[in-house]
């Protein structure tokens, strides 16, 4: 049997059973009012999903970047990205032996700039391939297939937090089988054997299997993904988590029956995540359902759309985001934020982390602005702050963590690091006067937070 295990990393504390606590102590906290409770409804897409253990995130177009109204509405409102085609293997590997890091390196450096965790994607997929790959097979093309696995997720290690390892394997219709293409011509473990080359080359980035219409629980193609799933586990093939793309069309709506589906993959022992969501015309009640639906699994991760403002989108046309064209917020974003803040909270396993006791310290001297601590949920791993910065509209705030706890996310401000890593400062980035983070504990469930400083300006 394979073994499947690593060492314990960022990706698998994300991973670990997510635990309420009961109620939240009193923080003493330099320099910082502290207010007891989780925070009020939070006014972004990431802040709200955050505050119920999970991201949203939207696939992004590096190209885009130096659009201004682009990565604006990005920062303010997304705690997550996946690279919407250049971490694909034409962009990657133009040339065989030749890899082209730039434009995704340029995305993961933004993502990390303002605390946004990285999705890979993809790292082996029959569509999308160089021209040199394309006309390979046999043993010749399994062996580059595996050589690229390797490269680009050993160039990346350490940033991002989920790999796309293999990307819709599996034929549409009724057959259950899978696609055929070069890939699957190779021999029918290419997928298996994709996955352990991943773990082996980043054991810290948790491994995805991704793929369109799997969202409905009746259909053929589903039944024959989780039955592969069901396979890897219990053979120990290194897999921890399944995309759901929910590209949902006039022809693949979203299904009733969407929640059996997220369910009953992670009652297989593995996370589910919603990976490139966008709904013809952007009705309302459908993205409502899968955000709920997601909310209702304790394993959906998270949400990610492909896409920021209908303009960005690869079917435009059908204007099947959350902005329009012109940066504006859609219903069917209120929708979403709303069933966000509104969300059942993750449920209530066995408590393992003890409130948190604070570490009392002198109130800096002011620097024109005063920093409120609010504590936020507590989860087994990890817990949430959010900051409240009054008077100034503009300000940094310096926060330290005590080692070897670690910020791994953060929202609504635009974070900057010393170089130990346990001292972010928090710049405003016009998204409002409170930023949040995520702090995991890695051992140490008693240290919380210190404000420095607030600096107006
Ligand atoms: O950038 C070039 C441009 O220079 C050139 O002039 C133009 C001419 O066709 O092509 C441009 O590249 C296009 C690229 O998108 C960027 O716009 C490619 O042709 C086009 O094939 C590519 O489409 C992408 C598609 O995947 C194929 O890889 C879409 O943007 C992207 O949204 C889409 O994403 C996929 C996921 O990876 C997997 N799941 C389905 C999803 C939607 O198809």
């Amino acid at each position: 049997m394979a073994n499947s295990s690593r060492a314990p990393g960022r990706s698998r504390r994300l991973r670990a059973a997510l635990v309420v606590s009961a109620a939240v102590g009193l923080l003493a906290t330099a320099g910082a009012v502290v207010l007891p409770g989780s925070a009020s409804a939070a006014s972004t897409l990431g802040a709200s999903a955050a505050e119920r253990g999970r991201y949203f995130g939207t696939a992004v177009a590096v190209s885009r970047l130096n659009d201004s109204a682009y990565t604006t509405i990005l920062n303010r409102e997304f705690n997550q990205v996946t690279a919407e085609n250049e971490m694909k293997i034409d962009a990657l590997q133009p040339n065989q032996g030749q890899f082209n890091y730039g434009n995704a390196d340029r995305l993961v450096q933004h993502a990390r700039s303002q605390g946004m965790l990285v999705r890979g994607h993809t790292l082996a997929w029959h569509s999308q391939q160089p021209g040199w790959m394309q006309n390979m097979s046999g043993t010749t093309l399994r062996n580059a297939m595996l050589n690229h696995v390797t490269q680009v997720a050993t160039h990346f290690r350490g940033q991002i937090e989920w790999w796309d390892v293999v990307n819709e394997a599996f034929a549409d219709g009724g057959s259950g089988a899978r696609r055929d293409s070069n890939l699957q011509r190779t021999g029918n473990d290419w997928i298996e054997a994709a996955f352990r080359a991943a773990r082996q080359a980043d054991p810290n980035a948790d491994l995805c299997y991704n793929d369109y219409n799997i969202d409905n629980w009746s259909d053929a193609k589903t039944q024959a993904v989780y039955r592969m799933v069901q396979d890897f586990k219990s053979r120990g093939v290194p897999i921890d988590c399944v995309g759901l793309q929910s590209h949902f069309t006039g022809g693949s709506n979203y299904p009733s029956n969407y929640r059996t589906t997220l369910s009953s993959f992670a009652a297989l022992g593995v996370d589910v995540h919603i990976t490139e969501l966008d709904i013809r015309n952007a009705p309302s009640d459908a993205y409502r359902n899968v955000v709920n639906d997601c909310l209702a699994v304790a394993r959906c991760k998270g949400i990610t759309v492909w896409g920021i403002r209908d303009s960005d989108s690869w079917r435009s046309s059908e204007n099947p985001l959350l902005f329009n064209g012109s940066g504006q917020k859609k219903p069917a974003y209120d929708a979403v934020l709303a069933a966000l803040n509104n969300g059942t909270t993750p449920p209530t396993g066995n408590p393992t982390t003890p409130p948190p006791t604070g570490n009392p310290t002198t109130p800096p001297p002011g620097g024109g602005c005063t920093a409120t601590v609010t504590p936020g949920q507590v989860w087994g791993d990890r817990y949430n702050t959010s900051v409240t910065v009054s008077g100034a509209s503009t300000w940094s705030v310096v926060v330290a963590i005590t080692p070897p706890q670690r910020i791994s996310s953060t929202w609504s401000g635009s974070p900057t690091w010393d170089s130990s890593g346990n001292v972010m400062t928090m710049r405003s980035n016009g998204s409002g006067n409170t930023f949040g983070f995520t702090t995991m504990m890695n051992g140490n469930s008693s240290a919380r937070p210190q404000i420095r400083s607030c600096t107006a300006g």
